[in-house]
């Protein structure tokens, strides 16, 4: 797009640090093209939002989907894919291999077939942000599957940066970060988490979705850094 404005897709812009990364693009002044399955959530979500910004409400496990999407699009600049698994945790003796399974469909698949499916309509000099997890580097007992599949996305970033330069390739880690994510594991479950966060990190409290929007807005606009994972954690890498 002219005059700097970039016209960018945000896949899972209904929640947590995928609308707050929408959000803040927006109010920059790009064009924005916001994703999640819930049509009627995606819509509650982008209403109250100033700026050039629609949605398009659609199941990102399925490539046919994917595609068409895609197809509909036009030329776009910026790719952020924030959309969220949620299996896959728990210590590896018991660990529930089948969880695991759905942990990488819900997010490893999606993130890997976006960013193929994307590609024909992404320009050039454009970007791919994945939202990885902090688990990946971390030696934390009872996240193995979390590492994962994590890890899995995090490995491809350097490869890809490579291979499909100039367009570039990266991604953001998050800790602990207060989104409705956690609202789905129960008041009692969030609040230990968050109150166990709060004593252990450096910065003594988990993010913020703006926070993480912040580290996404960094990598998409820098058109000097590719094949970086950012940590935007509190510190919690360092533990
Ligand atoms: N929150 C944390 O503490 C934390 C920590 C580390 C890493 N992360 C990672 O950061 C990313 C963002 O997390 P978040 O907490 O912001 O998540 P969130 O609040 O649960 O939002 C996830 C978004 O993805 C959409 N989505 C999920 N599955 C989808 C699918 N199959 N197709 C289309 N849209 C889909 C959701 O909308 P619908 O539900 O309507 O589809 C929603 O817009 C995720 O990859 C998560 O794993 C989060």
């Amino acid at each position: 797009m002219q005059d700097g404005r970039r016209k960018i897709v945000v896949l899972g812009g209904s929640s947590g640090m995928g609308l707050a990364t929408v959000r803040l693009l927006a109010e920059a002044g790009h064009a924005l093209v916001a994703t999640g399955r819930d049509p009627a959530r995606l819509a509650a979500a982008l209403q109250p939002l100033p700026g050039d910004l629609r949605g398009e409400a659609f199941d990102a496990t399925d490539r046919a989907q994917l595609d068409a999407f895609f197809g509909r699009l036009g030329v776009f600049d910026d790719l952020v894919v924030a959309l969220s698994g949620g299996e896959g945790g728990g210590p590896f003796r018991g660990l529930d291999l089948a969880a695991l399974e759905r942990g990488f469909a819900a997010k490893f698949w999606p993130h890997v077939q976006a960013a193929q499916a994307a590609l024909p309509a992404l320009r050039a000099g454009g970007s791919i942000t994945f939202l990885t997890s902090v688990s990946a580097r971390m030696a934390n007992p009872g996240t193995a599957g979390l590492a994962a599949i994590n890890g899995a996305i995090e490995a491809m970033v350097p490869v890809l940066a490579r291979e499909l330069a100039p367009l570039r390739v990266n991604a953001v880690a998050p800790g602990v970060v207060d989104t409705p994510w956690w609202d789905a594991r129960g008041a009692e479950a969030k609040d230990a988490v968050f109150r166990q966060q709060a004593q252990a990190l450096p910065v003594g409290r988990v993010g913020r979705p703006e926070e993480v929007a912040q580290a996404v807005a960094f990598l998409v606009g820098n058109g000097f850094t590719t094949g970086t994972v950012i940590a935007c954690d509190g510190g919690l890498h360092l533990l």
